[in-house]
């Protein structure tokens, strides 16, 4: 039987590290040996953090991204040590219980400055784009598609990675120029066969991977995996059963939470975001520990 939720993590506070960095989700600290990265149960929508966490959110992040590097360590290299926090740093051994199942100890890198996205269905972005029949990525897409519909072949459609403000759709001659040639076109064809080995393993498991986004790094000047992988957060992925070209199908993420925002009269989404209700928190997670045992089996 399902536990009930574990306490929700909204922020917190490790002694030991270099230095001490707050994303939008994790807490990212660095020390002599590696970094750390915590994940949060803060809930982001439309670039803004809530003030409400989602219980076992971040334990969810977290455990997903690690089933997703061991999975695919074979396909591209990966930053993840570790998630025992007995590997931790010897600092933080006194907050294991916080830590515990939402914490990644990982080798630092030097972060590639590119979202690395992949479609394989016309949703989000692109498919607002499309309907404005501009071109995305470079990309013109044929005529005649439908929201949702799935495209020939997976397609690499990179982002710029925005230190505030949203990421912006670039070419891939765009994203040579913010690496090199020969990091750029590596990054291209990992994310592609992650891509198309995660649909499959969804697939199997009656969801459909639309769109997903990775990081690269490099570490020790070799090209590798970074920061989370596969997850909701990062993701689309629909209930293969709901999935038909002509209207976009419910997502495993913050769609209900995003639909509640929309609702509002008074919120004109900028920060502070409102005090989250109590049916927003509970679909939410639902949804996440939901998504998390159809893909890995298990539950946070
Ligand atoms: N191995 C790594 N070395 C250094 N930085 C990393 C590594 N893995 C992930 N990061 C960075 O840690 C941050 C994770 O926090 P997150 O909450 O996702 O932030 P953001 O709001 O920028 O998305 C990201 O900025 C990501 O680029
Ligand atoms: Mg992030």
């Amino acid at each position: 039987m399902e536990s009930g939720p574990s306490k929700v993590v909204i922020s917190t506070d490790l002694p030991g590290a270099i230095s001490r960095r707050q994303g939008k989700v994790r807490d990212v600290y660095e020390y002599e040996d590696g970094v750390l990265l915590v994940a949060s149960d803060r809930i982001s929508a439309f670039d803004v953090v809530m003030p409400t966490g989602i219980p076992d959110k971040g334990k969810v992040l977290t455990q997903v991204s690690a089933f997703w590097f061991e999975k695919t360590k074979h396909i591209v290299p990966n930053h993840l040590i570790s998630t025992d926090v007995a590997d931790f740093p010897e600092a933080v051994q006194p907050y294991a219980d916080i830590l515990e199942g939402r914490s990644m100890w990982c080798h630092k890198a030097e972060v590639v400055p590119v979202e690395c996205v992949v479609r394989g269905y016309l949703a989000g972005s692109a498919w607002k784009a499309y309907q404005r029949g501009e071109t995305f990525c470079g990309y013109d897409f044929p005529d005649g598609l439908r929201e949702a519909a799935q495209l020939d072949e997976p397609l690499f459609t990179p982002t710029t990675k925005a230190e505030s403000g949203h990421d912006e759709p670039i070419t891939v001659e765009q994203c040579v120029e913010l690496c090199c040639h020969k990091d750029a076109m590596a990054m291209q064809s990992h994310s592609i066969q992650l891509y198309k080995y995660a649909w499959e393993h969804a697939s199997a498991n009656g969801l459909l991977l639309a769109d997903t986004k990775f990081e690269f790094g490099l570490i020790d000047g070799e090209l590798t995996l970074i920061d989370e992988m596969l997850t909701p957060d990062s993701s689309r992925y629909w209930s293969a059963n709901q999935w038909a070209p002509g209207h976009q199908p419910q997502g495993f993420d913050k769609q209900y939470l995003r639909d509640w925002l929309e609702e509002l009269d008074d919120w004109d989404k900028t920060p502070p975001g409102p005090e989250l209700p109590g049916h927003v928190v509970a679909k939410t997670r639902a949804l996440y520990l939901e998504l998390m045992e159809r893909l890995t089996g298990r539950t946070p």
